[in-house]
């Protein structure tokens, strides 16, 4: 079987692993550095494209050390070319073309939203046709996938996505960074209904989401008196969680599919993962989740799509470069591009 070196560093996690094809997971390793940027209330790109530098050399020979594997023995590297900050992308970017050029094998450049996408099927040879809803701090996006490669984006957010609203709530409310993990903490003591908050677009007929009117009805209730803490997380966070898995339902009846899948930083939330069973229990639709350590940012969903692409004679390219942003026409057929 192919041994696959990927490295992450879109964010604020400096990542690395070594997977054996698809199937194999030989070593994960992820360094977060949110305790680094929590005194600033979010990443810093400076201080995260530096700290990238400096720990990832470290990180992978973690990775090879666990894999019991050298460099040598590597088939192909892979790393994320984006989205993300473009100076933390560039660092690992930088990494894997010259481990590659230096061990003289191909190197694939990977989208990250890609990866947290197929993340709920990590191990699998193919990818069965599926509605994914990628919920992560930098993305919110709704995709019909007919197969590994055939993608179509029905739907994005129009301004915050939706770990972002977490964590900007979570500031609001004076918690730590990042927000999401504490804001589900406080919200198991509180009343999901006792605060009346928006569900922007629930009604809007397509699959498009806003999260900021959300954020300023959250704000406008803190500057009118004293408040429940656990209430207002607890009602901020079933307006998230309630609109993240009626879209999603709607989008697989649309699209005929019988099997939706939801992955990213914000799929770590138990009240979406029991809503979204409960809701696609009731309608027989199956419901997929990465496995936990899958779902924050980590470099084995890099290469398990770089994993799915050799299969499929990906030949990788050297020239590949940075795309911080992403492009919702291209989304799916970056796969398909050998
Ligand atoms: O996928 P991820 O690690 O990074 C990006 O690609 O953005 O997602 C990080 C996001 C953060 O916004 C964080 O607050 C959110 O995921 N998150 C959560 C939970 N765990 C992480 N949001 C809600 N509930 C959680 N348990
Ligand atoms: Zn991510």
């Amino acid at each position: 079987m192919a041994l696959i070196l990927a490295v992450e560093t879109s964010c604020d996690e400096t990542a690395a692993a070594v997977l054996s094809g698809c199937g194999g997971l030989l070593a994960s390793e992820v360094w977060s550095q949110a305790s680094l940027h929590a005194g600033y209330g979010g990443v810093v790109p400076e201080v995260a494209s530096r700290n990238h530098l400096a720990a990832l050399p470290q990180i992978v020979r973690a990775a090879l050390k666990r894999a019991n594997a050298t460099i040598s023995q590597i088939d192909a590297f892979a790393a994320t070319s984006g989205p993300g900050l473009p100076t933390a992308l560039l660092v690992g970017m930088a990494c894997g073309k010259a481990l590659a050029i230096g061990a003289r094998r191909p190197f694939l450049a990977i989208n990250h939203v890609e990866g947290h996408l197929f993340s709920p099927f990590f191990g699998a040879e193919e990818v069965p046709p599926h509605v994914g809803l990628v919920v992560s701090g930098g993305h919110t996006l709704l995709v019909d996938v007919a197969a590994f490669g055939e993608c179509r984006v029905l739907g994005s957010t129009l301004d915050d996505a939706a770990g972002e609203a977490f964590d900007k709530v979570a500031k609001l409310l004076g918690l730590g960074y990042p927000g999401g993990v504490e804001v589900e903490r406080i919200a198991r003591a509180g009343d999901p209904a006792r605060y009346d908050f928006p569900r922007s677009m629930r009604h809007s007929g397509d699959f498009r989401f806003s999260f900021s009117g959300l954020k300023t009805a959250v704000r406008y209730l803190l500057d009118r008196g004293p408040v429940s803490l656990p209430d207002v997380c607890a009602s901020f966070q079933e307006a998230v969680v309630e609109v993240l898995v009626e879209k999603t339902l709607s989008a697989a009846a649309a699209c005929g599919r019988g099997l939706v899948a939801i992955s990213g930083g914000v799929s770590a939330n138990r009240r979406l993962q029991e809503l979204a069973r409960e809701r696609s229990g009731a309608l027989g639709i199956e419901l997929r989740l990465a496995p936990p350590e899958l779902r924050t940012d980590n470099a084995a969903m890099i290469g398990y799509v770089a994993a799915l692409q050799r299969a499929r004679g990906v030949a990788g390219c050297l020239d590949a470069d940075v795309l911080p942003s992403i492009d919702l026409e291209a989304f799916g057929r970056l796969t398909a591009g050998v």
